[in-house]
């Protein structure tokens, strides 16, 4: 069984109630729950953890190496700035893919980079809660080519 860390950035706490239109109604335990049911499926084990603060992040990522197999983390906004949790992917050396509940290639200019995105698997944007189904699924293809 393959072991996933599920990580969670700044403001997605808020999840049902921040910008429903942009991000849904689906709380993140909502999302949580869903991705359990998918994880059964997939026999991934699954460690979910959510911070608003990016040092907190980068504490969780490193306790990840030895004892995770890989990670799926929406940075929030993070994404567009943080060096830091970039260097922190590349120094466990997990495989990692990156999710957005929103497009953030058609959204505001600042949204558009992701500093992390070179360091990940791969990145899925623009497809709501479901993305996180699809990162499960993309993660769990990836170990199955992996072995
Ligand atoms: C987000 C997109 C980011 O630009 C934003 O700062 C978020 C959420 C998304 O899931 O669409 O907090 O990562």
């Amino acid at each position: 069984m393959n072991k996933v860390l599920v990580l969670n950035g700044p403001n997605l706490n808020m999840l049902g109630i921040r910008e429903p239109a942009v991000y849904g109604r689906m709380s993140l335990k909502d999302i949580e729950a869903a991705m359990t049911e998918i994880a059964g499926t997939l026999d991934l084990q699954l460690t979910f953890h959510q911070s608003n603060h990016e040092g907190q992040l980068i504490d969780w990522i490193h306790e990840a190496h030895g004892t995770m197999d890989g990670i799926l983390i929406n940075p929030g906004a993070f994404t567009h700035y943080s060096y830091a949790i970039r260097d922190a992917i590349s120094s466990v050396g997990l495989p990692a893919v990156e999710v957005h509940l929103s497009n953030i290639h058609k959204r505001e200019e600042f949204r558009h980079r992701s500093v992390l995105a070179a360091v990940m698997v791969g990145q899925i944007a623009g497809f709501g809660a479901f993305g996180y189904e699809l990162g499960l699924r993309a993660l769990h293809q990836h170990f199955v080519e992996a072995r």
